[in-house]
Parts: structure tokens; C-alpha cells; sequence
């Protein structure tokens, strides 16, 4: 069955690289991930939240200012949700989801400072949940079009170069989002992602906000879908999420997707569209196959980058020589050979200084 396919196929392979990543083996190896990409405040925070069912730190400016992992795992609904949160050498175990919204807030204030600056360096947050899919996703900051007053002045360009760091690795896929009430073609995003990446081969595009749709416009976003209008290998999905008065209304994340579902089927003109490519739960899917998909195919590459580290770190340990004996004699021994060595050492490199001739 499907669910036996993903248990003993797609789980491992996104557990894996999980678990490389996990290691600190991301700043040498480049591994495979969905990196989530847009301009500010086009819908990225909303679409993670319907993904991971947690509530993500929101609101006008910049509020995504580090990259921020979400590894999401599916358990069985017998196990309580939980979540982790780490960066640098820190851990914070969560219990309830209501915690994570401050938690990742406050990982971003050690991270990238108390103004509205960014850094490169990652926060990673595991949840593990009955409602989630297998999945590990990188959200980044929006793009900025004017810098606040806060904001250092080259804002703009730290966040492209941010950007660009991830979507420009053959391993990464770049999910971008994009509101379906803009002309696609203005979005610096989908820009981004054409220039790194020209046929589209791992570039998903997402649309969002199909009920911000001017009458009359539907038609284009159905083409938009279709991949009539800017065409990408990976096509297009479309998905709403959470309204600025849903959140008012406290409409929860659960039910947020049963008004989704019903929004898509009762649409005049949005009920037609190709089954397979509206909704979250179908972008879920889409994402969780595309992500296996592309461990598969990089697979050997990482295998090799892997063999490649490991002959020069067994080369850098044979060149170290034998660790500590055990017992304090051989540990003495092993100092003194420890230190004549050096002083050898000491005396070759001043030799060869004294045999440099000095013009
Ligand atoms: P981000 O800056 O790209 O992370 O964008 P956010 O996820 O914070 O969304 C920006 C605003 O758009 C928020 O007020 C959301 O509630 C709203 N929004 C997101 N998706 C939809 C949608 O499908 N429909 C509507 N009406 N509003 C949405
Ligand atoms: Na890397
Ligand atoms: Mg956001």
C-alpha cells in the first residue's frame, strides 16, 4: 500500500538526510531540501503554518530573519505532539505548539539581534505530529522592496545573497510562492528562481490568496496553473490559507483546511481546475513525493561528496598518528615522543628559514 511505500521508502531516505544535517554536515555537503522562497508577505509563513499545523511568527516587515528548518514527522496518534528547538550549541524541548511562535521569535533575537537585521545562520525546528507529513522544509526571509527605518540600508541585497545561498544548489528545490492576485511576471521571487534555475526543473511554483482574486482575473490564474503563462518543469499548485480576519476570528489551522477544501470545490470558476492541484493536503503530498524524488537523484553524488570527506579526514587522522596509550608510564612515553617530534619539527622549519637566501 501507499502508506507501507512511505513507511519503508520515502521515511528513510528524508530521515537521512535529516539526520547528515543534524550532524553539522550542511556546511560541507550540499543536501537535498525544499527551500521556501517569496516576496514579503506573500503567504510563505501562512503556507508553512497550514503544512506544520503550528502557528509561525507573523506580521508586516521582516519576520522570518534567520533560515528556520521545519522537519516535520509523522507519528502515530497514540504518541502527544512534540516539538525541538535548536541553534548553535542550544536545545529547547516544546511541548504544546502555542510555545513554538515565541520561541522561534526569541532563537531569532540571539541569532540576528534585537533590530530587524538577518543571519545566516540556521534555526531548525522538528515537529513531530500525527497531523504532519514527512517533510523538511527551509523557510527564508521575503524579499524586501524598501528597507524600514530599522533596517540596514544594503537589507535588500543580504537577503537576495541569503536567498540565492540556498536556491542555487542543484540539491535544493525552491518552493516559490507567489499571490495569485499579482501579475506573476513582477514577482522578484519566481526572478530568483529563473536565473538559477532557467527551465524550472526544481522549481515549484505556489500560489496563494485565490480568494484575493479580482473578478475577471480568474481565468489568468487558471492559466497560471496550467502552465500556460510562465512555464516550470514542476508546474504550479494552488492553495488559501489563513486571512488576516481568519486569525481574528481565531479560525484554527484544522479548520482552516476544511474552508480551504470547500473554497476550491464551490468555486465558480476554481472548481475546475485539474484534480491533484489545489489544496494544502494535495501540496503536502506533492511536496513529501518531490522531496523523496529528488533524494533519490542526488543520492549518488552525495555518496560520492561523502567519500571524497571521509579519505581526507582519514588522511588528516593517519598524519596525526596513534592516540594515548592507556597507564601512566605509556602516557609519559607518548608525551616525550610527542614533544621531540615537535621539537624536530621546530627544527626543520628554522633550518629551512636559515637556507632561504636573502636577496
Ligand atoms: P509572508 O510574509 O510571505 O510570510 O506572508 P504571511 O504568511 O505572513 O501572509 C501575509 C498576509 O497574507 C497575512 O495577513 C495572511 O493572513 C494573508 N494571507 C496568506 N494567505 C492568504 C490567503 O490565501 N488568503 C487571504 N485572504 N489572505 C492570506
Ligand atoms: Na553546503
Ligand atoms: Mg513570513
Amino acid at each position: 500500500s501507499l502508506n507501507q511505500l512511505y513507511e519503508e521508502k520515502v521515511r528513510p531516505c528524508i530521515d537521512l538526510v535529516d539526520s547528515l544535517r543534524s550532524l553539522g554536515l550542511e556546511n560541507d555537503l550540499n543536501l537535498p531540501a525544499i527551500a521556501v522562497i517569496g516576496d514579503q508577505s506573500s503567504g510563505k509563513s501562512s503556507v508553512l503554518e497550514a503544512l506544520s499545523g503550528v502557528s509561525l511568527p507573523r506580521g508586516t516587515g521582516i519576520v522570518t530573519r534567520c533560515p528556520l528548518v521545519l522537519k516535520l514527522k509523522k507519528i502515530t496518534k497514540d504518541k502527544n505532539w512534540n516539538g525541538l528547538l535548536s541553534y548553535k550549541d542550544l536545545t529547547k524541548t516544546l511541548n504544546d505548539p502555542e510555545e513554538v511562535e515565541n520561541a522561534v521569535l526569541y532563537a531569532q533575537g540571539v541569532l540576528a539581534g534585537k533590530g530587524e537585521g538577518i543571519s545566516h545562520e540556521m534555526i531548525t525546528l522538528e515537529i513531530q505530529s500525527c497531523d504532519v507529513p514527512d517533510l523538511t522544509l527551509i523557510d527564508l526571509p521575503g524579499i524586501a522592496r524598501v528597507p524600514t527605518g530599522n533596517q540596514p540600508k544594503d537589507i535588500d541585497k543580504q537577503i537576495k545573497d541569503l536567498i540565492e545561498k540556498f536556491i542555487q544548489r542543484q540539491e535544493t528545490i525552491s518552493l516559490v510562492v507567489v499571490p495569485a492576485n499579482v501579475d506573476i511576471a513582477t514577482t522578484e521571487a519566481l526572478q530568483m528562481a529563473s536565473e538559477v534555475d532557467p527551465t524550472g526543473e526544481r522549481t515549484l511554483g505556489v500560489l496563494t490568496k485565490p480568494d484575493l482574486v479580482d473578478k475577471g482575473m480568474e481565468e489568468t490564474v487558471i492559466k497560471t496553473v496550467n502552465n500556460d503563462v510562465i512555464e516550470l518543469k514542476k508546474g504550479y499548485m494552488i492553495v488559501k490559507c489563513r486571512s488576516q480576519n481568519d486569525i481574528n476570528d481565531r479560525l484554527d489551522l484544522a479548520r482552516a483546511l476544511e474552508k480551504e477544501r470547500r473554497f476550491f470545490q464551490e468555486h465558480t470558476h476554481f472548481s475546475s481546475l485539474p484534480e491533484g492541484k489545489a489544496t494544502i493536503r494535495c501540496l503536502a503530498e506533492r511536496l513529501t513525493n518531490e522531496l523523496f524524488e529528488h533524494i533519490v537523484k542526488t543520492l549518488p553524488d552525495l555518496q560520492n561528496q561523502l567519500g571524497i570527506k571521509l579519505e581526507k579526514t582519514s588522511a588528516d587522522l593517519r598524519a596525526l598518528g596513534d592516540g594515548v596509550p592507556p597507564g601512566e608510564h605509556n602516557m609519559i612515553k607518548f608525551l616525550v615522543k610527542k614533544i621531540s617530534q615537535f621539537n624536530d619539527d621546530l627544527e626543520r622549519v628554522k633550518n629551512a628559514e636559515e637556507d632561504v637566501e636573502i636577496p
